[in-house]
């Protein structure tokens, strides 16, 4: 009897050793910037505390372009990560290939379908099986403001675009940059989100969601394409293949005047100790109040070996508490992926992207972002991506980029 006791108990110690040296999750993300690694530390340390190491597999390069490309040769080689940072119709395009997991149990033990909106469930969810969880949501229709310049420049936000052509001019005036860019197509993208919502939230969805020819190569298409042509004069002659960091932080020393980009910015700001109404102002695209274009990022979990699963499984439900939604959030500068975390700790910016997501879900002018991911899948969204960048750098006119957007579209339904 003794010495039975004595196996079962060296067998349970062993399987606990084994349980716990099993308690590591690899994860792979382009959170590389000093504002994301920040956030992405949060969750690192969340972890810990928890007993699950974290193995980094970082890809740099913003909005998750390069991630992609060395996710498919990892799963190709049979070797996924156990977690992946992933955009919209991408977790949806793993999940069809049947390479994802299910959270199922844990989303219904943590009643996930009641405070997660359901336009992240849409992403969240491949044929009603819970396969990511989302961290955050995200918008794309932002102006950053370096304070100083708008004091200078007369202190009114831009309500429209002359509004905004006529602070541009007097950003150049002052003999700083107009707009911080960094030309890569991603970002290009993202600026030509706000541009084409601020053309109306019906133009947006009828080019974007519902990808009609007659938007995509209409009239107001060419307006859009044109105000893209006019805001190019305003970058500077460095800007090609910037990362979009660095450009944020060309407005963080006053160098530059605004960036058009998601409220992950928010996050280079926060790190570098700013503060917003007094270094800095976050408002949205002009004409855009009342619209959001958003992303989530979520975490795709794959299938991974048995052993994997309960570290996996306590990743994703870390990812969902409360506490650690508004810990991550406030350093992300993104908005919590449920809907039920207050909004005490977030900043002025903070506070407003979670007002005006509200605002636009309830409203009906939430949509999913096109240059992340969340209006198209990727082989549309690539096909737009080569189009606004191809104008964008003065390679077609608005009159041809008119003609190429539909065509390139249809070819890559
Ligand atoms: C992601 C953000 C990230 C940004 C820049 C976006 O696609 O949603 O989390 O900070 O790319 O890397």
């Amino acid at each position: 009897m003794r010495k039975f006791l004595t196996t079962t108990a060296l067998a349970v110690s062993m399987m606990a050793g084994a349980a716990q040296a099993a308690e590591n999750v690899e994860v792979l993300h382009w959170w590389t910037s000093g504002g994301e690694a920040a956030a992405l530390d949060v969750l690192k340390k969340d972890l810990e505390a928890k007993n699950i190491t974290w193995t980094d597999m970082p890809v740099a390069g913003g909005g998750g372009t390069e991630a992609m490309t060395v996710l498919r040769a990892r799963v190709t080689a049979g070797n996924a990560p156990t977690a992946v940072q992933m955009l919209g119709f991408d977790i949806q395009d793993w999940a069809k290939e049947g390479a994802l997991g299910n959270l199922d149990e844990l989303a219904a033990k943590d009643g996930w379908d009641k405070v997660i909106p359901k336009a992240l469930q849409r992403f969240s969810k491949y044929d009603g099986h819970w396969i990511a969880a989302p961290v955050n949501v995200h918008s794309t229709n932002w102006m950053w403001i370096n304070k100083a310049a708008l004091d200078k420049a007369g202190g009114k936000e831009p309500k429209n675009w002359d509004e905004l052509v006529a602070m541009l001019d007097n950003f150049k005036a002052q003999g700083i940059t107009p707009i911080a860019a960094g030309g890569q197509p991603w970002q290009d993208a993202t600026i030509f989100d706000a541009v084409v919502l601020s053309l109306g939230t019906d133009f947006y969805k009828q080019a974007f969601i519902d990808l009609d020819p007659a938007a995509l190569g209409g009239e107001k298409m060419k307006t859009a394409f044109e105000r893209m042509t006019k805001l190019r004069t305003y970058v500077d002659d460095n800007f090609s293949g910037r990362d979009w960091n660095l450009a944020s932080a060309m407005v963080i020393e006053g160098k530059a005047g605004v960036q058009f980009m998601g409220d992950w910015a928010k996050g280079e700001f926060v790190k570098a100790k700013k503060v917003p109404g007094t270094d800095f102002v976050c408002v949205r695209y002009p004409e855009t109040q009342g619209a959001v274009t958003f992303n989530s990022d979520q975490f795709a979990m794959f299938k991974v070996a048995a052993d994997k699963v309960p570290a996996q499984m306590e990743m994703a439900a870390a990812i969902e508490s409360p506490t650690f939604q508004s810990a991550f959030n406030v350093v992300k500068g993104s908005a919590p992926a449920r809907s039920d975390v207050s909004n005490e700790a977030f900043d002025a910016c903070g506070k407003k992207a979670i007002a005006d997501l509200a605002e636009a879900d309830k409203s009906g002018k939430l949509f999913g972002s096109m240059a992340h991911g969340h209006a198209n899948p990727a082989a549309v969204k690539n096909a737009i991506y080569d189009v606004v960048t191809r104008e964008f750098n003065g390679e077609l006119t608005p009159d041809e980029a008119i003609v190429e957007l539909p065509a390139a579209v249809a070819a890559a339904k």
